[in-house]
């Protein structure tokens, strides 16, 4: 596994979050820092004006090493946009020799197949993830090194990113003086924070609502099954705040963090204006919550389109799980499970066995944050992306850490 002190940047649409922690085993990470400031130069995942995103990863960065007291050379780096597509595709071989014995060169054959997928023009593997194999027809086989048999199936989650997209993002922290680690799809690393060991085995859907992109991850069987990004999240609930309401926008975001609720049920008090409490801006509390309902109904059915199915209780038996700075809204569970007719829970990033500075981690806005230093710390699969690129500059990477950080 991945030990020592490791460092992570969450690049959202709304806030970049570099967080720095020193992992001493997959139950036991102390978080040293999170350094946090206002997104800039980013719009739903990707870079649109190297110049500002530069110079706000830089201060985020900044913060990180002053609160932590390490200097950030290196980091791991989420990954999000309409630009990525995945698929599940399967991979076959015949084990040859008289033993039938599987060995690991079978499954590196077996692995190498599954991934011979047609990537798209100006498109690469970000990450290609054995989620089973099958061994002689057996199915569900997790461990196949060792077992015996004569053909070895495995299927593979992959998925692509946009070169560019990615390239940008990864010039974009290289210009500051800072090495890209390794990648990470941002639903990925959220997963790792708020869903439990069973859910990811029995099926589960997970929603991270953030600012300009709602991310989504399906698990099942223990392992990812599905992702898919929606260009949709918190700024729009607010743009539209601010439309229908004739507010400014940074009005119109402070009346929804503070007031917005998708059921606001007979709270009478609130019924009248909300008058004069944003400088001298008024609106009423019932259509700020109107607003923020509807549009809330609609990235639930966007959700649910998204699925590679229908039967959403064979599929996600444990229901949706919702994680981002957005699923804080007031009444957004109960609206789920209405509207969802399934199990709806909130996720927060913190759980057991993370201490440290983590006070800001409470709030589901991180849950990507603390997810990408829990991807590693799990030693979850590297990205096919840095597989490709240098595994070897990532090899010393990872020889010098661990040599320095014991
Ligand atoms: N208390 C709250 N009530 C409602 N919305 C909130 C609240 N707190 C934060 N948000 C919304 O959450 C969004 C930011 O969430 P988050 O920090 O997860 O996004 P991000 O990671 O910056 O963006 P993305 O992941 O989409 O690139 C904003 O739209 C913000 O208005
Ligand atoms: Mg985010």
């Amino acid at each position: 596994m991945t030990k020592g002190i490791i460092s992570a940047i969450d690049v959202g649409t709304t806030k970049i979050a570099t967080i720095v922690a020193n992992v001493r085993s997959q139950d036991d990470i102390e978080v040293l820092g999170v350094g946090v400031v206002p997104s800039h130069g980013m719009h739903k995942g990707i870079v649109v004006n190297m110049d500002e995103a530069k110079e706000a990863i830089a201060t985020s960065i900044q913060e990180a090493q002053k609160i932590s007291g390490t200097r950030v050379d290196s980091v791991f780096v989420g990954v999000t946009g309409r630009h990525i597509s995945s698929i599940n595709n399967r991979g076959v071989v015949a084990i040859p020799r008289a033993d039938r014995l599987v060995r690991s060169e079978d499954l590196n054959r077996v692995l190498a197949a599954s991934r011979s997928v047609t990537v798209p023009e100006g498109k690469k593997l970000l990450h290609a993830i054995p989620r089973f194999y099958t061994l002689d027809g057996e199915e569900r086989v997790k461990r196949p090194v060792g077992m015996h048999g004569t053909r070895l199936d495995v299927e593979t989650h992959i998925i692509t990113a946009s070169v560019s997209s990615v390239q940008n993002l990864v010039k974009v922290i290289r210009s500051i003086g800072v090495q890209v680690e390794d990648l990470v799809l941002e639903p990925l690393a959220s997963g790792e924070a708020v869903l439990t060991a069973q859910e990811r085995e029995s099926g589960i859907i997970m929603a991270d609502v953030g600012g300009g992109t709602t991310d989504i991850a399906v698990f099942k069987d223990g392992d990812i099954y599905h992702t898919a990004i929606i260009p949709v999240a918190g700024y729009q609930i607010t743009s539209d705040i601010a439309i229908g309401l004739g507010l400014p926008f940074h009005v119109a975001e402070r009346m929804k963090k503070t007031y917005g609720n998708v059921t606001p049920g007979l709270d009478v008090g609130r019924e009248t204006e909300l008058t004069g409490i944003e400088n001298g801006h008024a609106a009423s509390y019932r259509e700020l919550c109107d607003i923020v309902r509807s549009r809330m109904e609609e990235l639930f059915e966007l959700i649910l389109l998204e699925l590679p199915t229908t039967d959403y209780q064979r599929l996600a038996p444990c229901g949706l799980v919702l994680t981002g700075g957005t699923a804080n809204l007031g009444g957004l569970v109960d609206l789920g499970k209405e509207h969802l007719h399934m199990p709806v829970r909130r996720g927060a990033p913190l759980g057991s066995g993370v201490y440290g500075i983590t006070d800001i981690l409470r709030d589901s806005a991180y849950s990507t944050t603390l997810g990408l230093v829990l991807w590693q710390a799990r030693n979850r699969e590297p990205s096919a992306w840095q597989q490709k690129r240098g595994g070897m500059f990532g090899g010393i990477a990872k020889l010098l850490r661990r040599l320095f950080h014991g």
